[in-house]
């Protein structure tokens, strides 16, 4: 693949009004959704999920790609095509998770490095095969007492750009996530600051393993208040503070940002996208949302592993679909919210 072809996809994944569906949850982490639902995980009803995601009418109207687990990817809708191939006709770019998820560091409690470089060259050739054209690689930094430390931020940038140098060689545009976790009592400052250090360490890596930024992809976490800190800032805080942030630290050649929701509730994740966008209409990149909770949690809600809910279930997403995709224009209004699904 050209470089031309790289920033065609990114570009693409990108593109005005619309934004990416992250429906990648490892077995565990989907295991726990569908528990709290009372739907038993098995690899059929998680089939089904994914189908009842995708087959969403006129989801693409909003969506411009979806992030796919291993096992989806290798999966089928009812009628025998393969999920990929769906999703290409339905003009939804076919995205893979390819990290092997979070473990702990050794020598530094508390703290994790995501693994999976290991035969990453070797499954990136093999997801190419089956229709990806994106990938993502979630790395995790927690706000504590005492951390993050350099060591870890390091570790998970170094891994972040291998993971982004390997994925441009196979010719899939690289997702580099490095989530700052919002569980804790934190400042929506020491978030600033956190999040200020850790971006300016994935890029520094990012530019020694040679990644082409105009060809990548950021998914960070927005800076915000801790879920349990006494003093939770408005939305303009939290916009106003992610976009210095970002552009304090991120090169303009960057293809385009697409946030994470990260356990912010529907509303304000949209909310926040929003009034950044509609705040600044000059900012070098495009800025939109990769949601997976934010987006598919309503329809999770209603669908609770029934066949005969699986159409109000997707009258949710696409309702969260569309005011995410107007908010990534800045033109989303909570009035919006009330609107008929
Ligand atoms: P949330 O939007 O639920 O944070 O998930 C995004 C994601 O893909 C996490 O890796």
């Amino acid at each position: 693949m050209t470089l031309q072809e790289l920033q065609g996809t990114a570009k693409a994944v990108v593109t005005a009004g619309k934004g990416i569906l992250a429906m990648d949850e490892s077995n565990p982490t989907c295991g726990k959704r569908f528990k709290k639902m009372g739907i038993e995980s098995t690899v059929e009803n998680r089939r089904a999920w994914r189908e009842l995601l995708l087959t969403t009418p006129n989801l693409s109207n909003f969506i411009s790609g979806a992030i796919l687990y291993d096992e989806t990817i290798r999966q089928s809708i009812a009628d025998g095509t393969p999920f990929a191939q769906y999703m290409g006709k339905q003009g939804i770019i076919p995205g893979i998770k390819v990290d092997t998820g979070a473990k702990d560091l050794a020598g530094f409690p508390g703290e994790k490095v995501t693994e999976g470089l290991d035969g990453l060259r070797e499954r990136l050739a093999e997801y190419k095969g089956i229709g990806a054209r994106f990938a993502k690689w979630r790395a995790v930094i927690t706000i504590g007492n005492g951390i993050p430390s350099n060591g870890c931020i390091h570790a998970n940038a170094h891994a972040l750009a291998r993971y982004a140098a390997l994925c441009q060689e196979a010719g899939i545009v690289p997702i580099v996530e490095p989530e700052v976790l919002i569980d804790g009592d934190h400042t929506i400052d020491r978030c600033y600051e956190v999040t200020s250090e850790t971006l300016s360490t994935v890029f520094a890596e990012l530019k020694a393993q040679r990644v082409l930024l105009d060809g990548t992809i950021l998914k960070p976490s927005m800076v915000i208040s801790g879920l349990d800190c006494p003093q939770q800032a408005s939305v303009e805080e939290v916009a106003e503070k992610t976009v210095r942030c970002l552009l304090k630290n991120i090169p303009k050649n960057l293809a385009g940002i697409a946030f994470l929701s990260g356990g912010q509730s529907n509303e304000r994740a949209t909310a926040h996208l929003n009034a950044m966008n509609a705040r600044h209409k000059d900012l070098p990149w495009p800025l939109t949302f990769s949601y997976a909770r934010a987006l598919q949690q309503p329809a999770l809600e209603t669908w609770s592993g029934k066949k005969e809910n699986a159409a109000a279930a997707q009258k949710l997403l696409y309702h969260r679909a569309k005011l995410n995709g107007t908010a990534s224009m800045g033109q989303y209004n909570e009035t919006m919210e009330k609107e008929a699904a």
